[in-house]
């Protein structure tokens, strides 16, 4: 492990069945909590931003936000909010996707994503991909192109790397 994986793993705790038997919650807050560690990776963030060209950061609600906030501020570009359904005032694109039960809806202000747009997402974690995959989808629907997705960790056994290589096309997925 490189110098920063190990500092952010060390801030990073596992939590035992939360929020159900069986499942192993990864808690970011003591890794937010510590500035050098949250400097860190929200600087490293941004340098795959500045390094793929982005001109906007689209971060997923809630634990995306904090992150991906942070990282836009950084890199000197906007941040985009993409939301659960039925929280963004203005005209929307909503994208539904599939849960492992039922199906999720997220949206984005139409007006705050176009063709002039290179888009970087960011969010704590890739899990199944369905969140990643259905923000790609609403960023290619607006007519903007995709920087990549960025993200703290990846759960590599729930095959989420897989399931976004098409909506990916080509553009890199990272995680630290
Ligand atoms: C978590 C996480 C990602 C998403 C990953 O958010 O922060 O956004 O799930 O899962 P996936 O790869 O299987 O789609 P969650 O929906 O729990 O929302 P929250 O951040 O508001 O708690």
């Amino acid at each position: 492990m490189t110098g920063i994986e190990e500092l952010l793993t060390s801030r990073i705790r596992d939590v035992a069945d939360y929020p159900e038997p069986g499942v192993m919650f990864k808690d970011i807050t003591p890794l937010l909590a510590d500035p050098a560690a949250f400097g860190a990776l929200t600087g490293a963030l941004a340098e795959i931003a500045v390094r793929n060209g982005a001109t906007k950061i689209v971060g997923l609600e809630a634990r995306g936000f904090i992150l991906g906030a942070p990282v836009a501020v950084h890199a000197g570009i906007g941040f985009i909010p993409v939301r659960k359904a039925g929280k963004l005032p203005g005209a929307t694109l909503s994208q539904a996707y599939d849960l492992e039960y039922g199906s999720a809806e997220i949206e984005v202000h139409a007006e705050d994503l176009g063709a002039a747009d290179r888009v970087l997402v960011v969010d704590d974690v890739l899990a199944t991909g369905g969140t990643a995959e259905a923000s790609l989808q609403l960023i290619r629907r607006a007519g903007a192109e995709v920087a990549g997705v960025a993200v703290l960790m990846e759960l590599g056994f729930l095959g989420g790397r897989g399931r976004l290589e098409p909506a990916l096309a080509g553009a890199p997925l990272e995680a630290l």
